[in-house]
């Protein structure tokens, strides 16, 4: 597993790539976790930006959903990985750039909501098929991407499960640029050198000021949690999951 998750320190910015391309980067437990602690350990190897990023034409397709599937037999909730992941997200001191290219779906676009500054490939498509799939919106997505966008367009995104391209991200205030998709990833650097250059006390000060107080934010991924882990085990999910996994080509 240790190479879907790549880690790589360039001088104070720290890249996690996301690198399961024939999963289209769909997230598994493992890979929660490794991201989780690229986070966590960031700040105390002196890393002053984080930069997250795919694989060309995929961020990320959202939760491994055959581990979703899981969750009906399994006697440890499969969505915990994703849990601590979240935690830490909405708790990260650092400043956190994301480089979007291709699909953004599921956690791959909710997890945009935390980050300080994303650029996106023209050819990034961001949507949450959350009730499509029987299940509610997560990582606090609900408390954020209403007052981001606005109730019309965070139903839109999160209930209604429409995907948004890159100009519809761009005007809702979801991403910063849009660059050409080979641009992406240099770009996203770029910005991340940026930001890791500003003086960190006060990066991390105004960080604070700016951004709804984390203690809000984490009860909302743990209010979120409950109702989803509790969706997960539901006919509705569970035909959906299985739908999908066992598509004809
Ligand atoms: N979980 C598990 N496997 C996934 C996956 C996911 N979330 N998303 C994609 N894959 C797998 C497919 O099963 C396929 O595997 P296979 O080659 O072994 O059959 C492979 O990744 C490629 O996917 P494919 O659907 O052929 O790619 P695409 O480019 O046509 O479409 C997506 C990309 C992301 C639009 C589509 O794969 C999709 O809708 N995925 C599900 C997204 C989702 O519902 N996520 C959960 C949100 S809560």
């Amino acid at each position: 597993m240790s190479d879907q998750i790549l880690v790589s320190d360039d001088g104070p910015v720290r890249t996690i790539r996301i690198n399961r391309a024939d999963k289209r980067n769909a997230l598994t437990g493992a890979m929660y976790h490794a991201m989780t602690q690229a986070m966590t350990g960031a700040a105390s190897s002196g890393i002053r930006c984080l930069l997250i990023a795919g694989v060309p034409g995929a961020f990320s397709a959202g939760n491994d959903l055959s581990d979703f599937l899981k969750s009906e037999i399994s006697t440890s909730p499969p969505g915990e990985p994703a849990l601590e992941f979240l935690y830490a997200l909405a708790q990260c001191e650092c400043p956190i750039v994301a480089a979007v290219q291709g699909v953004a779906v599921g956690i791959g676009t909710t997890l945009l909501l935390h980050c300080d500054h994303v650029v996106a490939g023209t050819d990034a498509r961001f949507s949450t098929p959350f009730v499509k799939l029987g299940l509610v919106p997560e990582g606090a997505s609900s408390l954020l991407a209403p007052r981001l966008m606005g109730h019309s367009r965070a139903f839109s995104l999160l209930v209604m499960g429409e995907e948004f391209d890159a100009a519809q991200a761009l005007s809702c205030g979801l991403i910063n640029r849009i660059v050409a998709p080979e641009e992406t990833d240099a770009e996203g650097l770029k910005a991340a050198q940026k930001i890791a250059m500003l003086p960190p006390e006060a990066v991390t000060l105004s960080r604070r000021l700016l951004r709804a107080p984390p203690a809000a934010i984490v009860e909302r991924i743990s209010d979120e949690a409950e109702l989803f882990r509790a969706r997960l085990a539901s006919r509705e999910a569970q035909e959906a999951f299985a739908a999908f996994l066992s598509r004809k080509p």
